[in-house]
């Protein structure tokens, strides 16, 4: 009995799957990740984030975003938090979280999730000019280049040497 019931579910569940057209092919991007393309799977030699990868002036353009859209939930210090709950940008907890990891990462993470609180969209430009504030504001060298769609993906994350 509970085994025909359980099959009901599964076939009533299939009906309701189908008719609201959820089917793996008909999954579309939503708008933040319109101009978005996924980063290449080889992305070649590996620099690191202290490796001067971006630049001074990319960075300075992104503090009054961050300044609007970040610093309400997010500092660079654990000392700097303004929220128990917020989540410091900086530190030991966040570089060693990321070591290892591309920055294409955090700049996917950044336009896919954040702001959590809807106000509004980073696209791919902006969000890679918010990793090199952040780098910058964790004390990483800058370079004499931007940071860029195509030097993010084969640069990871390290703890400042
Ligand atoms: C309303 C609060 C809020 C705002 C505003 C916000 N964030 Fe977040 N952010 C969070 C929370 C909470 C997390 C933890 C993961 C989650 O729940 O999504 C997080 C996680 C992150 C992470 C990953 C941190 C880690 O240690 O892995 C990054 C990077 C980040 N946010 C960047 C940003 C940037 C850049 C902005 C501004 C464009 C922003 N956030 C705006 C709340 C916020």
């Amino acid at each position: 009995m509970a085994q025909r019931a359980f099959i009901g579910l599964l076939a009533g569940l299939a009906v309701v799957w189908s008719a609201a057209g959820i089917t793996a092919s008909s999954w579309t991007p939503g708008p933040r990740a319109q101009n978005h393309e996924p980063w290449p799977l080889d992305p070649g030699p590996q620099k690191t984030s202290n490796d001067g990868v971006y630049s001074k002036a990319q960075a300075d353009g992104a503090k009054a975003q961050f300044d609007k859209l970040c610093a309400e939930c997010h500092a660079f210090t654990v000392a700097a938090k303004r929220k128990a709950e917020d989540l410091p940008l900086g530190d030991e907890p966040f570089f060693k979280n990321w070591a290892g990891k591309p920055l294409a990462e955090l700049v996917s993470l950044i336009v896919f999730t954040m702001p959590n609180d809807g106000r509004a969209a980073i696209d791919e430009a902006e969000a890679l000019n918010l990793v090199a504030y952040m780098l910058q504001q964790n004390g990483f060298p800058a370079g004499t280049t931007p940071l860029t769609r195509d030097t993010a993906s084969a640069i990871v994350a390290r703890p400042k040497t």
